[in-house]
């Protein structure tokens, strides 16, 4: 019987817990403490913040690496550095978190959702392609659950129509793409070190890029345009924020840099034991690997078709297995005030509305139809790097039970 309705639990989480993350060990306190004892936080004129930098950029193969204080602020760098025009258009993914989206309004933009591919969980190129208009000026696309993007269609539309190319790899640190590292497709890649993430430092953001124009611009953009290069009194160019990492952020940083690889590999074979365990189950989907990709599983989003993915989630959590219906529920545009009812800057429904645009953002209702349908069967189960494979079995087994024993109309 399932424990939903009083059966024994699967696995009894409590006598027999699934292993939590460690991240941190004595190389973060060693680094964080030599940090402080430099008696300088500040990332100009620190030690750490430089070397953390440039080794982010070297094991992504890149030019140049802006640290920030997080994924939002990595994204909004790169966003900064393409300098939108107001009501310029970028071009996403209608499932994501919302720090894709802050960025493209701080900057005046608005923001466009494509619809979701359900065989890869990621935007659909051919959406995307769709949705270009002579005022789209960026795509960003998200390797969503550290998943890759279909990265062929996407950079080849890009560079087709001359339109920046920004990934998202809040979720999906050191993943590669037919052997190839993503964050290293776009113009630019940006990166979360929220603490769920592959790798943390409790919240801190990078952006990457190979282009010396761009890389020169997210530094300016992420430092208040403060041209440190400058001789003489202070000077600032065009607008900018205050982004900057502090040196505790990249002491860890610096450390985590070195396990971040382990936490990859780990997830990517777990989460592929996986799917083999589940892959034969009736009205169950696992999840989706984009063809040449190796996926590195920030969760584990499979699809439950023909069953409530709430009550699923819930049958799987009184089996003692962690696991939430969706992700977010709804599009990431039904999801926020801001998006939904245009609240963003007073009254003004700025930059939905505004001289700088003739386009009307109205009947949210309407788009992404398969975004809606594939949240709605999503199941995210929690995993980590950290599980053992006799953890793996047991969520499979609590799967298995669930989806031979609940009743396909509940
Ligand atoms: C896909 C995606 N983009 C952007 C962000 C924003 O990152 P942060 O929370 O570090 O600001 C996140 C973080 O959750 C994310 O998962």
């Amino acid at each position: 019987m399932l424990a939903l309705h009083g059966g024994t639990p699967y696995r009894d989480a409590v006598s027999r817990p699934f292993p939590a993350r460690i991240p941190f060990d004595e190389e973060e306190i060693r680094l964080v403490t030599k940090a402080l004892r430099s008696q300088n936080l500040f990332r100009w004129g620190g030690e750490l913040t430089p070397l953390f930098e440039s080794r982010f950029a070297e094991t992504y193969g890149a030019k140049h690496a802006t640290g920030s204080t997080s994924g939002t602020a990595a994204l909004h760098v790169a966003v900064g550095a393409v300098n939108p025009e107001p009501g310029d258009e970028i071009i996403t993914s209608a499932i994501t978190d919302l720090g894709t989206i802050i960025p493209i309004l701080y900057q005046n933009a608005v923001p466009v959702f494509a619809d979701t591919d359900q065989d890869t969980l990621t935007v659909d190129p051919d959406d995307v392609e769709r949705l270009i208009t002579p005022r789209t000026r960026a795509i960003i696309a998200i390797h969503l659950f550290g998943n890759a993007c279909r990265m062929e269609a996407l950079t080849e539309i890009a560079r087709r129509k001359g339109i920046t190319l920004i990934e998202d790899c809040c979720q999906a640190h050191l993943t590669r793409y037919r052997g190839q590292l993503l964050g290293t497709f776009g113009d630019m890649g940006c990166f979360s070190f929220q603490q769920s993430k592959h790798m943390t430092t409790g919240d801190g953001g990078m952006t990457i890029t190979m282009d010396d124009a761009l890389g020169r611009c997210m530094r300016m953009f992420a430092d208040k345009q403060y041209d440190r290069d400058r001789a003489g009194s202070r000077m600032y160019g065009s607008l900018g924020m205050n982004c900057r990492i502090t040196e505790l952020h990249s002491a860890v940083g610096l450390a985590q840099l070195e396990k971040v690889g382990g936490v990859v590999e780990s997830r990517n074979r777990l989460g592929g034991r996986l799917t083999e365990g589940i892959k034969h189950l009736g009205g169950i989907v696992p999840a989706p690997v984009t063809p040449g990709a190796r996926h590195s599983y920030w969760t584990y989003p499979m699809r439950v078709t023909g069953f409530s993915n709430e009550t699923f989630a819930r049958a799987l959590n009184a089996e003692g297995i962690g696991a939430r219906a969706g992700y977010i529920g709804d599009p990431i545009f039904q999801c926020s005030a801001a998006l939904a009812e245009h609240r963003t800057y007073g009254n003004s429904r700025f930059p939905f509305y505004s001289p700088y645009t003739d386009r009307n953002f109205e009947r949210v209702d309407e788009l992404c139809p398969r975004t809606r349908e594939l949240l709605g069967q999503l199941v995210l189960i929690s995993f980590n790097e950290r599980y053992t494979e006799g953890d793996i079995d047991d969520v499979v087994g609590a799967v298995r039970k669930v989806a031979e024993g609940l009743d396909r109309t509940s």
